[in-house]
């Protein structure tokens, strides 16, 4: 080999894209903040007031416009931000349901989608994002593309023959392969269904998402619809991507969710059965059933491959915000500590922490400018939970310790992870003589602190720590005070940082993908010398 394919090999080493790709590992200590582009922030020197409540149609948010408006997200303390869908959607006339202002009704998904910006634009958002040290995940729709007729015109979308897609047909609930196969949406707007068996797909595929990725260096996708399309799909899609992949796989069923995480599917899922369990618990009114949560979390752990990558919510753009289905503020704050302190990843969906209470879709993805970005006693619980726990992973093994069940009582559950203790109650705002007994691992007389209120709780004799709720249904979040040093909460002084969080800072392993490109064309030129 020469001296100059050898100088070509190695500065093509450096030339390459510095690609973040962050794994499922990386993933585990982070938490979202989940976006809907159209709705998160308005351009400067837009109108306010053109956004009521169920819209259907653009409100004018952009990718500029979140990039903007990323400190109110970064100040609560969130190291990731979900985005809605990038891609080109339907730009037809508007349909019965309105206009693809979500960005899941996908056209050419090879194409951006001019509507929230350019591609400069989504590079600065991403750049920005990193600079902050936080990750971004986008929202990606392969399962389907959208339509206005059963027998679309296939030459606008990305894949344009009829072999591949699956023929039309209604989807039969009680049949996987029907709900793998045939098409989700209606016959006024049908999502005609990609043929995710047909070899062209897969590699159009992989292709496309192996240079949207490299393209704006993503961190991590989310999946919409990951159970309408076959499993053995999403190990090469995923593996093309090299990013952490979280699939959406909407239904309470555990046995079902459980097939889509693993080597063999995808890194993770969004946590629909825990869920509905948080539903079944803390809803008020509600069946106020605990043990729907202490159960699920048994079962989790028996189940899922590894329950610490579930992605946990109470709200999405899919399902009702909480305070539309359960009004007492308290029982908000209780289920957000619960998705906080339990294992898996938090999300929390823009609005949730402004007293949002749209019904479903349109009515659950308002326009968040009107509230003002304000910083409520909401903001203020997620941002002292997202200090907490960034302490946690960046200083301890808490990210991987599994959640373990202290105490269920019919009023509400107490767990154990690492060394914190979390009490949640469904009693709700007004003061009850009630109290949840627990029994902790530590010693009598150790000083726990609250970190929602700074308040001290010396454990009472046999470890025991008694929740009593005179000033009503508050949750508890208690670690030992000694432990508490560097956390920056609770009058203490901030974090140095430590190694945990630096092995998954993103400054650091940048360097190290760029020196093992230039170890391997170093390699590769040493190995050509001898062909
Ligand atoms: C956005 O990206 C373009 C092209 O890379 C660059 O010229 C511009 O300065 C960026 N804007 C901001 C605000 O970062
Ligand atoms: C299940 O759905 C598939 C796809 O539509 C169909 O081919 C198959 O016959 C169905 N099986 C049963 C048992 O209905
Ligand atoms: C409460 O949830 C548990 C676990 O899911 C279930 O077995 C039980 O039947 C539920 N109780 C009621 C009253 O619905
Ligand atoms: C639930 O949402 C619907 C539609 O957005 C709204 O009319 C209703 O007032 C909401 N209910 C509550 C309790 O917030
Ligand atoms: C929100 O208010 C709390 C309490 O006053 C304050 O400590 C915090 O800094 C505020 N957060 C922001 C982002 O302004
Ligand atoms: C609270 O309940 C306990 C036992 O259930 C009772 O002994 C006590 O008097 C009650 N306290 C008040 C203030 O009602
Ligand atoms: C002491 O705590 C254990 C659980 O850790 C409990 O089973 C036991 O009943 C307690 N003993 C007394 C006397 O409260
Ligand atoms: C976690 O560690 C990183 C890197 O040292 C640091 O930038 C960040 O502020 C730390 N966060 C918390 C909440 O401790």
């Amino acid at each position: 080999m020469s001296h100059a394919a050898f100088l070509a090999a190695a500065l093509l080493a450096f030339a390459l894209p510095l690609v973040y790709a962050a794994s499922a590992d990386q993933w585990r200590g982070r938490s979202i903040y989940q976006v809907i582009i159209d709705r998160y922030a308005l351009p400067d020197g837009a109108d306010p007031n053109q956004c009521p409540s169920g819209t259907r149609t653009w409100c004018g948010g952009t990718w500029n416009s979140l990039r903007q408006n990323l400190d109110y997200i970064q100040d609560a303390g969130f190291t990731a931000v979900w985005i809605s869908p990038v891609s080109q959607n339907y730009e037809g006339p508007s349909t019965p349901y309105g206009d693809p202002y979500h960005g899941y009704w996908i056209a050419d998904a090879s194409q951006l989608n001019s509507r929230f910006g350019t591609s400069d634009d989504l590079k600065n958002l991403s750049d920005e994002l990193h600079r902050r040290g936080m990750y971004l995940m986008v929202d990606v729709v392969v399962n389907d593309v959208m339509a206005t007729s059963i027998t679309p015109d296939l030459s606008t979308y990305m894949f344009k023959e009829q072999s591949q897609y699956h023929p039309y047909c209604v989807i039969d609930w009680s049949n996987t392969t029907s709900e793998e196969q045939c098409w989700l949406g209606d016959t006024v707007v049908p999502l005609p269904d990609l043929n995710t068996e047909d070899p062209t797909v897969v590699s159009g595929f992989s292709n496309w998402i192996q240079s949207l990725v490299k393209e704006y260096n993503i961190d991590g996708l989310r999946i919409d619809a990951a159970k309408h399309v076959n499993i053995g799909f999403w190990p090469v899609f995923c593996g093309n991507a090299g990013v952490f992949c979280i699939g959406e796989v909407f239904g309470s069923d555990i046995d079902d969710a459980a097939l889509y995480q693993g080597s063999d599917a995808l890194d993770s899922i969004l946590n629909y059965p825990m869920y509905t369990a948080l539903l079944d618990a803390f809803t008020i009114p509600g069946p106020q059933n605990t043990s729907a949560v202490t159960d699920m979390i048994a079962q989790e752990a028996a189940k899922f491959k590894d329950p610490t990558l579930l992605g946990n919510f109470v709200e999405n753009q899919d399902v009702p915000r909480w305070a539309n289905l359960s009004t007492d503020p308290q029982s908000l704050y209780n289920v957000m500590v619960f998705n906080f302190m339990t294992d898996g990843i938090p999300i929390v969906y823009y609005g949730q922490e402004q007293g949002f209470d749209g019904n479903s879709d349109p009515y659950n993805r308002e326009a968040m400018w009107p509230s003002k970005y304000a910083n409520t006693t909401t903001y203020q619980l997620m941002t002292t939970l997202n200090q907490f726990r960034n302490f946690l992973v960046n200083n301890t093994q808490w990210a991987t310790t599994p959640t373990q069940v202290l105490t269920t009582s019919p009023y509400g559950i107490a767990t154990l992870k690492g060394d914190c203790v979390s009490i949640m109650t469904n009693i709700g705002s007004p003061p009850q003589n009630i109290s949840i007994p627990v029994y902790t691992p530590y010693p009598a007389s150790t000083s726990l602190t609250n970190i929602l209120t700074c308040q001290q709780w010396p454990v009472g004799s046999n470890g025991t720590i008694d929740a009593q709720y005179s000033l009503g249904g508050v949750p508890l979040v208690l670690y030992p005070t000694v432990l508490l040093q560097n956390s920056g909460l609770c009058g203490n002084s901030g974090t140095t940082g430590s190694t945990n969080y630096v092995s998954s800072a993103l400054p650091t392993y940048r360097p190290v993908i760029s020196l093992l490109a230039v170890f391997f064309s170093l390699l590769l030129a040493y190995l050509s010398c001898f062909m």
